[in-house]
């Protein structure tokens, strides 16, 4: 019987010793007193057999917030976690839905933090697939997020040659946004001039914008969801005109966002994320969710065959992982070049997380095209709350990042 059990189930048996067992999915979560109790591991590290002379046929993925860090305090075991994987040649990636500065410097925060050498070869970023967008590198790009124009910063280092962000906007129009006058002071010192003015009267100078991106958390949701609602109703992305297609039912979405308007990217779906408040904070996600609001509001919505056209990447979505699996697969290659010995076939990648509805549903539902076969863990240390039925079963619930580290690397029979 125990083979086919469904996954979760090992933590029944290794802790209440239930003994009904058919349906155990569906008799768990409805019964209150059998409460998910997290795999938990002392603090001893595996016997570390020496320094295996192939890289193995596993590797990790590990989320940051709320299984390494919370906010910028490292968590207490991430430091042994990462550095036995090292000792052992086992290769790791960390894929974040965090972002808002440059890969080469949130690592070197990282690897600072955690006392770990760490590289951009082994990063992902929700912004990081934004890299490869060429078709808008020589283009006027809207860059929303992140702390003062730290996102710009990331934009030019990626490429993008012209990026203008809502705050020089504000700067140049402060009537745009009337209610963030009182922070024009804070940001006119990282404001920059726009590239062309805002003209209605003359469409083919005043500024168009041919792509928006949201990079990172909004810090000013008024008037990133102003400057981005303009823009969605404008005539081809040019800012201060109104497209007449808007609301014509004789167009597909009622005319919204059909009149050569720019398309729409978020970086990051976390409605919740795991911060230095011991309760979950909105993220990206909260500020989407807001912005789908007005949205709707404005155009009537669903009731009126309207929706926001827009591209949401980030975990749990597959291109967020596809670009992490091949990252990974780089990593291994670099390992071996590094250390030598054979590289068998990447067999199971255990996806590390404290948020269900991102890295649990993404390691759940990710399809490797390389038949890898992606396990997710869920850590106690962040969003998931202990005891509770998490919305996404993982493979495995466990304490805090060591205990992930050391159930998976007890499921290989390593070391
Ligand atoms: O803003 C970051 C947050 O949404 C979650 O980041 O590292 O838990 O994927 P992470
Ligand atoms: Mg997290």
């Amino acid at each position: 019987m125990a083979a086919q059990l469904p996954p979760l189930a090992n933590l029944v048996r290794a802790g209440s010793q239930c003994q009904r067992v058919v349906g155990r999915r569906s008799h768990r979560l409805l019964c209150n007193t059998h409460r998910i109790q997290p795999c938990r591991f002392l603090q001893s590290a595996p016997q570390a057999a020496s320094p295996p002379s192939t890289v193995p046929e596993f590797a990790f993925a590990f989320d940051i917030d709320g299984v390494l860090v919370r906010s910028s305090d490292p968590l207490p075991r991430a430091h042994q976690a990462l550095s036995y994987l090292q000792s052992q040649l086992i290769p790791f990636i960390l894929l974040t839905n965090g972002g808002g500065k440059h890969e080469s410097e949130r690592v070197s925060d990282l690897s600072q933090k955690l006392q770990i050498p760490l590289n951009t070869s082994m990063f992902v970023q929700s912004h990081t697939p934004f890299a490869s967008l060429d078709e808008y590198k020589n283009k006027t790009i809207l860059v929303v997020g992140g702390d003062a124009d730290n996102c710009r910063h990331v934009a030019e280092k990626y490429g993008f040659t012209t990026v203008v962000t809502p705050f020089d906007i504000l700067a140049a129009y402060p009537a745009i946004w009337p209610f963030s006058q009182h922070l024009l002071p804070y940001y006119r010192p990282f404001a920059r001039p726009l590239p062309a003015p805002i003209d209605p009267s003359s469409p083919s100078t005043s500024l168009k914008i041919d792509a928006i991106f949201v990079y990172n958390d909004s810090r000013d949701w008024g008037l990133d969801t102003q400057i981005i609602k303009d823009i969605l109703l404008s005539k081809s992305g040019i800012m201060g005109t109104l497209s007449p297609k808007n609301g014509k039912s004789a167009f597909p979405n009622r005319g919204y966002q059909q009149d050569g308007q720019p398309p729409l990217y978020f970086s990051n779906p976390d409605l919740l994320w795991a911060a230095k408040y011991h309760l979950p904070r909105l993220g990206q996600g909260g500020f989407r969710e807001a912005l789908e609001g007005v949205w709707e509001a404005l155009t009537g919505g669903q009731r009126n065959g309207v929706k926001l056209e827009k591209v949401v990447i980030g975990k749990p979505h597959r291109p967020t992982y596809e670009f992490a699996e091949k990252r990974l697969i780089e990593h291994r290659k670099a390992l071996l070049a590094k250390h030598g010995g054979r590289l068998g076939h990447l067999k199971r990648v255990y996806m590390v997380g404290d948020n269900p509805e991102s890295d649990i549903l993404g390691g759940n539902s990710y399809k490797s095209p390389y038949k890898t076969d992606w396990v997710s863990v869920l850590v106690s240390t962040g969003v998931y709350v202990e005891g509770t039925v998490p919305a996404h079963a993982p493979r495995m619930v466990v304490g805090d990042v060591w205990d992930a580290v050391r159930w998976a690397v007890a499921q290989e029979k390593w070391g």
